[in-house]
């Protein structure tokens, strides 16, 4: 939520910052604007996206600036409120991810004392402090000035009469500073500097860092320290379309690769230490708590089925957001934390509390050196590389591959699982690309399911976190009201929503659920609903009863959640583009959530 950027260094700085900007989108689409110092300190900002931006700015010759792309939380958004944010003089430009919980009194005081503010944000305030605190050293003013905020924060400044530096600084909002020669970044992101350069420092929290040209100087609170250097893997190739229309439906044609990679490659790589899993092989068993959101929050419920039928161990998933308003009252021995980004605030704020608890934690995400990683005891990274498209896709089956791995590495797991787990992932990369190879029933399906005006999504078993998923991949990328359900509860209400214009998305697999499921269609079915079935070929249950049928090459159930999830995002992808929506940047969304 919200991408913030800074560039120091020879090039020109306006087309630089907004190139990273470009990159960051994902974060944030309300608005942008740049500051870049060319003799006075110039801004550009606007209610628009980056493009637009791009277009309409004048010209700076400047060597140095900040940028931002915003998503909107205090103050609508408008031009007055897009970033970057100034002082009364015009001479500090600030831009911010985060929230200032106290705002309000700072700006009364603030304007007490004569300061003139042009915007409703509570990212103003820090400028203005930054002004009051400003003696001749810009660090220091903002060190300062940020001691008076309570609330979370990675922010960059810059003064115009100290041309040599942006002052930097994290807490509760990601921030990197990615190294070059004779020239650095800031951004709140690693996709925002590749091509740049691979080198960053991820900055911790209660950090602040000066960046010139020539390095960087970095204060965890008031101690100087050394800087650590990472390398990043990602590469800017990753971070393109790479000759598809969208980003999403590049995602989505990179799964095969993905899973076949990570097939091959140990998935730990990177992991501080691969010790956790053992607790899940532990005797008597542990107790194990998974959290998470969203997209992340049906792989935790797909993980539940999983580790309860395989491993015979009892398994609690709850929505991070709604964890953190309860009291937790027995502490599990070990809590499994799946975030795609590692930024999302409600899991972090979870993992937070559940440390205080001395529950073990082991996070599953897809972000080297993100927040989650450094609060767990233990990180499984899911290996999809950069995921731009604000609909989850390629994380979503990584996470579920690593679900897998997980419970590949017990010991608990009987041999026969083990040996028939291990066939059906190598085996899954294939149907998955069969899939994407045979669109053509997925494609006449979205041409109908644009023309509704609401739709249904079910399933039974494992498949019941598909059809959530299906759901929210709908309604999140092609606006159409969508709801999921397990299918026996639909007479228990949901039933009452089904009418002749009301489709339903039923998904199907090969097991024990099957029977029950046709039981469910013919309900459906008697009350004039159209029914859309996904299958696995040659379901004969079927024939008659199905309105559009969506074969699926066979695979085994255990691993049918994955392959179902790929024809649904093809399925919400299609209707989106029908439709014309924006795909990559559905309204009012963003990645990478990290404000509660
Ligand atoms: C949906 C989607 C979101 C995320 C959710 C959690 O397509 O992307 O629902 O899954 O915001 O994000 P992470 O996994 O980064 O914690």
């Amino acid at each position: 939520m919200c991408g913030v950027v800074g560039y120091i260094g020879y090039r020109q700085a306006q087309e630089t910052l907004l190139q990273s900007l470009v990159r960051l989108e994902y974060r944030g689409y309300d608005s942008c604007g740049i500051a870049v110092v060319d003799g006075d300190l110039k801004v550009f900002k606007d209610a628009v996206r980056v493009a637009d931006l791009a277009a309409k700015a004048q010209p700076l010759n400047g060597t140095f600036g900040i940028g931002h792309t915003r998503w909107a939380t205090c103050g609508e958004p408008n031009q007055a409120n897009a970033h970057p944010h100034q002082d009364c003089t015009h001479t500090i430009a600030v831009v911010h991810n985060g929230t200032i919980n106290n705002h309000v009194p700072l700006r009364s005081r603030l304007k007490s004392q004569g300061h003139v503010f042009t915007s409703d944000t509570d990212t103003e305030v820090i400028a203005h402090l930054i002004e009051n605190h400003y003696h001749g050293d810009l660090a220091s003013a903002v060190r300062s000035a940020l001691a008076e905020i309570e609330g979370s924060y990675a922010v960059a400044v810059v003064h115009h009469h100290e041309q040599d530096k942006l002052v930097v600084a994290r807490k509760g909002s990601p921030l990197i500073i990615g190294l070059g020669q004779g020239e650095n970044w800031v951004a709140s992101d690693v996709p925002a500097i590749l091509g740049y350069t691979n080198r960053v420092v991820y900055m911790e929290e209660n950090e602040l860092a000066v960046v010139t040209r020539d390095g960087i100087k970095l204060w965890h609170g008031d101690n100087e320290k050394i800087p650590e250097i990472k390398h990043v893997e990602w590469t800017a190739e990753q971070a393109h379309k790479g000759g598809y229309d969208h980003f999403m439906i590049k995602e989505i044609h990179e799964q095969p690769r993905i899973i076949r990679e990570s097939n091959s490659t140990s998935i730990h790589s990177g992991v501080k230490d691969a010790e956790l899993s053992g607790i899940l092989s532990l005797d008597p068993p542990p107790s194990i708590l998974i959290l998470a959101c969203g997209t992340s929050y049906h792989a935790g419920l797909i993980a539940k089925y999983l580790v309860e039928e395989l491993l015979g161990l009892s398994v609690n998933v709850e929505l991070a957001s709604e964890f953190n308003y309860h009291r937790h009252r027995t502490p599990e021995a070990l809590a499994i934390v799946i975030t795609q980004s590692g930024e999302t605030a409600d899991a972090l704020l979870a993992m937070r509390r559940l440390r205080e608890h001395g529950t073990k934690l082991l996070a599953i995400t897809n972000v080297p050196g993100c927040t989650a990683s450094r609060l767990a005891d233990e990180t499984w990274y899911t290996g999809a590389g950069p995921e731009i498209s604000v609909a989850a896709t390629k994380s979503f089956t990584a996470q579920l591959k690593v679900i897998y791995r997980l419970l590949l590495s017990c010991s608990r797991l009987e041999r026969r699982d083990f040996d028939r787990l291990t066939l059906a992932l190598r085996l899954l990369p294939s149907a998955i690309q069969g899939v994407l190879d045979n669109q053509l029933e997925i494609r006449s399906c979205a041409k109908y399911l644009a023309s509704c005006s609401g739709v249904i999504f079910i399933g039974r078993g494992l498949n019941y976190p598909i059809a959530l998923e299906g759901a929210l991949k709908l309604k999140e990328v092609a606006y159409i009201p969508s709801q999921g359900y397990a299918a026996g509860e639909l007479k228990h209400g949901p039933l009452a929503l089904v009418s002749k214009t009301t489709p339903v998305v039923a998904v199907l697999g090969r097991d024990t659920t099957h029977d029950a499921m046709l039981t469910t269609l013919r309900e459906i079915k008697v009350r004039g609903a159209p029914l859309i079935a996904i299958a696995p070929k040659g379901d004969d249950g079927l024939d008659g009863l199905a309105d559009y049928i969506i074969p699926r090459p066979e695979v085994d159930n255990l691993v049918s959640p994955m392959l179902n999830a790929v024809v649904l995002q093809l399925l919400a992808y299609y209707t989106a583009l029908e439709l014309g929506c924006p795909i990559d940047m559905p309204r009012n969304l963003a990645k990478s959530v990290t404000v509660e």
